[in-house]
């Protein structure tokens, strides 16, 4: 994901910026750049690819004497991974950059055209450079120019500005997106986030949504809405690794709490108001197809099961989900109006990558779901949709499997849409739903604090079975596999109107059921299944809006009219179950033992 630095000051301004955009790596970007003015004199450099590339192409030029400084590192979201597309972006004689999403972009983006002005890039951050220009061109004041500019930007922004027109200042403004100032001596330091200052700045003050400002002559004058205010600053930090997680514990916690926010990534350009929009999709790949395949491996393949459920019931597509691993070897019958679709977090995965070359031997059209570009499962098929999810470190998925859903509900719109088997009004209330998705997936302190108590008591016994119905199935099958993989304990997922079938021979006070009991979806019926469990003693862990008397313990979430909002706050509790149990087990929860992020062997 994009991050930013900044730095006003006689230090060798290159360094600097290059060091801080490789301490923010860890976040994951696909092209860099930095811009310098020293002397009233403008340079950039910007480059694709890995921070070396932006190495080499500074590599003869050096910063020297006071000046003003940004960089960046951008994850590709909206537009191509381009060096026209990489920040800082230039107008006549200012650069930008800047994390988060103008909403309002393309109308201020055509306002702009209508006057004249031309755009090189695709992204909607150069609409910032472009409308400070124009009002520093018409009231020739830089900060008078720059608080009318950010008046105008709606959404989410953190942002910083050079110009020509006053050399020895940088412009911030921050909304939405985080950012802070570091300090030492005469010394101001920028970053999207605590790393790439620790070491430089010894005090820090992280700007809260609404401020904005200038540094002059190693001083920050910072306003609010209501005018200018003071301040204080913090010590900084002196523990890297500490704040490569953002203050949590784990990776893997702070990939939980980030969901919410990443979901505005995913969602970002393609949940528009009456539709759903890829431009990474055409007509001509749904051309001919009649139903759809999907195969993916472990958490990859939970979510593609998922999106059987979605892609049958909304989209009227016959889907059938495959593990990878099976498929390979089963000799499988393939035709040609099937769409094959691979989901991979990586993009690497050996079987999942096989399976795909099979398809295509076979003339298969193919579609892949995944987080990273140019990997070798996105480079081999036709199409493919990124996930946006943002470098994720924790071996066991979080937030790469909630943005594999929520690009499987889009799709499922997006071909419900080119059937025409949905009407208006429906899909104005799946919309709706999914513009509601970032507020299912906060974490709160009531919630996170609850399931910390909840664990000590699911540290021992002889399993669990976490179950449910319909597409809280393969959420039971996802919150089993990632109390496994970081636990330990053995965990099983199961639909909960099989449990009598079989597995109800195991139910005694020792069995753990961990039953997501969605209001919106088939509540009766899980409620039966599970009365027939507790009847037989089984310790019962009820997920649900709606109290469950025969629960030996509770955890309520939200009503909500759409079961994918339901979906998604219960996928957050059984992360923070697992990773709760996990910690008081004294198990390494980023790294648990056995398992890699990336498996590249069948
Ligand atoms: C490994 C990882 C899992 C992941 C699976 C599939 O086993 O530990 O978290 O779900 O591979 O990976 P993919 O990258 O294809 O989604």
């Amino acid at each position: 994901m994009c991050g930013i630095v900044g730095y006003v000051g006689k230090k060798d301004k290159k360094e600097i910026l290059l060091d801080g955009l490789q301490e923010l790596e860890y976040r994951g970007y696909d092209s860099a750049g930095i811009a310098i003015i020293e002397e009233q004199k403008l340079k950039h450099f910007k480059a694709i690819g890995k921070l070396a590339n932006l190495r080499e192409r500074t590599k003869d030029y050096q910063s020297s004497g006071f000046g003003t400084s940004i960089g960046h590192t951008r994850w590709a979201t909206h537009g191509k991974p381009t060096e026209l597309n990489a920040h800082p972006h230039l107008g006549e004689y200012s650069f930008v950059v800047h994390n988060g999403i103008i909403e309002n972009y393309q109308i201020l983006k055509s306002e702009l055209q209508q006057e004249g002005t031309k755009f090189l890039s695709q992204t909607d951050t150069e609409t910032i450079v472009h409308l400070f220009e124009k009002y520093h061109n018409q009231n020739r004041d830089a900060f008078t120019a720059f608080t009318q500019t950010i008046q105008r930007l709606e959404g989410a922004y953190a942002t910083l500005l050079i110009t020509e027109a006053q050399a020895k200042t940088i412009f911030f403004a921050k909304n939405g997106s985080p950012m802070l100032i570091g300090f030492e001596g005469n010394d101001v330091y920028f970053a999207s986030s605590d790393t790439p200052i620790i070491g430089k700045a010894t005090e820090v003050y992280y700007l809260e949504d609404g401020e904005y400002g200038y540094v002059k002559d190693g001083k920050v004058t910072l306003f609010d809405a209501k005018g200018e205010k003071s301040f204080s600053k913090q010590t900084l930090t002196t523990n890297k690794a500490m704040a490569q997680k953002d203050g949590f514990r784990f990776f893997m916690e702070k990939e939980i709490y980030e969901q919410g926010e990443v979901m505005n990534d995913t969602m970002m350009g393609r949940v528009l108001d009456d539709r759903i929009e890829f431009e990474e999709l055409d007509n001509q790949l749904f051309e001919n197809i009649s139903n759809i395949k999907i195969c993916a491996c472990g958490t990859s393949y939970h979510s593609a099961l998922t999106g059987s459920y979605l892609l049958e019931r909304i989209a009227k597509i016959p889907c059938q989900v495959e593990i990878a691993s099976e498929f390979r070897y089963k000799e499988p019958l393939l035709r040609d109006d099937t769409l094959f679709i691979t989901i991979s977090q990586s993009g690497e995965t050996a079987d999942t990558l096989e399976a795909l070359k099979m398809a295509k031997r076979a003339g298969l059209k193919s579609l892949s779901i995944c987080n990273v570009d140019n990997s070798s499962i996105v480079r081999e098929s036709d199409r493919a949709i990124l996930t946006r999810a943002g470098i994720e470190k924790g071996v066991a998925s979080t937030k790469a499997f909630a943005t594999q859903i929520m690009v499987l509900w889009m799709l499922t719109l997006y071909i419900a849409q080119l059937k025409k088997s949905i009407d208006k009004e429906s899909l104005q209330s799946e919309l709706n739903a999914m513009r509601h998705t970032p507020k299912a997936l906060l974490v709160t302190n009531p919630l996170h604090e609850k399931l910390h108590r909840l664990s000590k008591r699911y540290l021992h016994g002889h399993g669990f079975f976490f179950i449910g119905r319909d597409l809280f199935f393969p959420l039971a099958l996802e919150g089993a596999l990632k109390l496994k993989e970081i636990s330990y304990l053995h965990a099983e997922g199961y639909p909960s109107g099989e449990m009598k079938h079989g597995p109800i021979a195991l139910a005694d006070s020792e069995l753990f059921t961990v039953a997501l009991m969605p209001k919106s979806l088939h509540y009766e019926k899980i409620k039966s299944n599970v009365e027939e469990l507790s009847a037989r003693d089984a310790t019962i862990l009820a997920i649900s809006p709606e109290p469950f008397e025969l629960a030996d313990d509770f955890v309520q979430t939200k009503y909500s009219s759409h079961p994918m909002l339901e979906f998604f706050e219960m996928m957050v509790v059984t992360q923070l179950l697992a990773l709760e149990i996990s910690v008081r087990l004294g198990n390494d929860v980023d790294m648990p033992r056995n398992l890699a992020k990336s498996v590249t062997v069948e």
